[in-house]
């Protein structure tokens, strides 16, 4: 709908009564940032909760660069609480975005902590107690038993977990080998004897980084 603000107009209109707080999450266009620059009027124009941001162009997925200078102009022109979103992978980017705009009070974090779960705790200042590696283990066996509780079918269960590590992997030593690993799974008791050895050590790629 990026480059339809009336259509976007005309469906807060229908949705600004409704008894409760409204957020919106946007790219800044699909094909063009000029597209941001029409909707933030209308966006000023609705008393939201926030205004989250993810400076792309919908056309670029996820290549290629986050635009902070429109990102700045956005911040600038909205009257509206804007929350940042984008490309925050460690805790240097998130203090190089805080340095950048002091203004931001709220932080969205996607892939990075999917891929670093102590991510959002470092940048808080939060240490997590004990091996980082059995915390990431309590974590991925919880999911996997809510998981295996809620889903039907070895092959629905092992898709949801690579799902998981597609990005996870990325936490660990040689995570493309770990993760083309993983995803050869077939077999639920194949996939559990590869997390069991990742997570005891008796594999290579263990170590968590
Ligand atoms: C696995 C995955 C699922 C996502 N699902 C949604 C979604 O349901 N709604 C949404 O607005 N954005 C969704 N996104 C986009 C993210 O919220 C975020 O805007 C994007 O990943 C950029 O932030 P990041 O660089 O921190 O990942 C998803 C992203 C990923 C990687």
């Amino acid at each position: 709908m990026l480059p339809e603000p009336d259509k976007i107009a005309a469906f807060l209109e229908t949705i600004a009564d409704m008894p409760c707080r409204l957020s919106i999450k946007t790219r800044i266009g699909r094909r063009s940032s000029a597209e941001i620059q029409a909707l933030m009027p209308i966006f000023n124009s609705f008393p939201l909760e926030e205004l989250i941001i993810h400076p792309r162009l919908g056309v670029q997925l996820y290549k290629g660069v986050v635009d902070l200078d429109v990102f700045a102009d956005c911040l600038t022109s909205s009257t509206n609480p804007v929350t940042y979103n984008g490309d925050i992978c460690t805790l240097e980017d998130f203090n190089r975005l805080a340095e950048r705009f002091p203004k931001i009070q709220k932080w969205m974090i996607g892939r990075g902590a999917l891929t670093d779960p102590f991510l959002p705790g470092a940048i808080k200042g939060i240490s997590i107690a004990g091996d980082p590696l059995q915390v990431i283990k309590s974590f991925h066996d919880d999911l996997y038993n809510k998981y295996s509780q809620r889903l039907s079918g070895d092959s629905h269960l092992l898709g949801r977990m690579k799902a998981v590590w597609f990005y996870l992997a990325g936490s660990f030593p040689n995570h493309n080998k770990l993760l083309k690993k993983i995803q050869k799974t077939k077999k639920i008791a194949s996939y559990t004897r590869l997390i069991d050895d990742l997570f005891h050590g008796e594999n290579p790629d263990a170590k968590h980084r």
